[in-house]
């Protein structure tokens, strides 16, 4: 079941306003239905509600390669067979290569994002022995058990709302000895440009449906790999700030790492309008830094 709360660092009142919004959905069923939450995640990263998409590695990359860099140091995957869940435009993935895992299998909910990595695939020339794509839902992996020695799953558990099922399906396509690393949301990631974008939703739309977004603590994702039976279990907190030159931009960077997913709720005829008013008021109100909030975790199968 995903939770029902909001647990993101946000002010006061827009939590409040947030939460009471997440009981009525949870009352009416829309804060239940995990598959259809995961049907609009699938449609943002497949740019139904906006093109910034399209421009994740030209406004995002310097993010993720950050984030994957980190959990690379500490996850030794050389001569490895290793999964990338989630994985996007394949950021992680093609550093795992380069670091010389044997062969990398990517697997993500959105068909566009996978065209993506394989479009990259082609043009840094790499075979079909190397690298392999699969549209897949973390909870539900198209692999058999004990199939891969390093799993990694980067940016992606927080867009998730059954988390254990995740860490749990993960750990079941992992060999024994293998190991699991993934970097997540914590509370406080995003948290200036949530704030804003919150400020600037039509609330006759938005209130009374969850947000599909599920940032977590260390002490909640140990918990998860612990539940899951991995040994080992470490995790690290690591928190920065970035600063643009102007608001737009970080709506721009923003937007461009989300797909706005949120927008499915807007009726398609407005929902340029919308983007272009939550933009000019990040620009107005100079929204000019984002806190990067990322939890590290680290467990091996036993
Ligand atoms: C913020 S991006 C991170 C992408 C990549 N890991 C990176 O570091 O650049 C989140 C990715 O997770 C994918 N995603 C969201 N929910 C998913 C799910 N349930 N199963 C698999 N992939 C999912 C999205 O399609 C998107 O590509």
């Amino acid at each position: 079941m995903p939770t029902l709360l909001w647990t993101g660092k946000i002010s006061l009142p827009l939590r409040l306003l947030l939460n009471t919004g997440n009981i009525i959905a949870w009352i009416t069923g829309n804060a239940r239905n995990s598959s259809a939450m995961k049907e609009r995640m699938k449609d943002g990263y497949n740019g139904k509600y906006c093109d910034y998409i399209n421009k994740y590695d030209e406004l995002a990359s310097f993010h993720y390669e950050k984030i994957a860099d980190s959990l690379l140091q500490k996850t030794d995957c050389k001569r490895k067979e290793v999964v990338d869940v989630g994985s996007g435009t394949g950021i992680l993935a093609f550093k795992a290569l380069e670091k010389g895992a044997s062969k990398i299998s990517c697997v993500d909910i959105s068909r566009l994002m996978l065209d993506k990595c394989q479009e990259k695939s082609i043009t840094k020339g790499y075979s079909n022995d190397a690298i392999s794509f699969h549209e897949g839902d973390a909870e539900r992996m198209p692999f058999d058990d004990a199939t891969f020695d390093v799993v990694f799953i980067s940016m992606v558990l927080g867009m998730v709302p059954n988390q254990q099922a995740a860490i749990t399906e993960l750990t079941r396509i992992l060999r024994p000895g293998g190991a699991i690393a993934l970097s997540t949301h914590g509370p406080a990631h995003y948290m200036e440009a949530i704030e804003a974008g919150v400020k600037t939703l039509k609330m006759k739309y938005f209130f009374s449906h969850r947000l599909e977004y599920w940032p977590r603590n260390e002490d909640e994702i140990k918990a998860f790999l612990k539940n899951a039976g991995l040994d080992n279990i470490k995790t690290e907190r690591f928190t920065w700030v970035d600063e643009f030159e102007n608001g737009g931009m970080v709506f721009d960077f923003f937007a461009s790492t989300t797909g706005l997913w949120w927008y499915h709720r807007l009726p398609p005829e407005i929902r340029e309008k919308e983007e272009r008013k939550s933009r000019s008021y990040f620009l107005y109100n100079n929204v000019t830094q984002i806190t990067s909030d990322v939890i590290l975790a680290f467990g091996t199968k036993k």
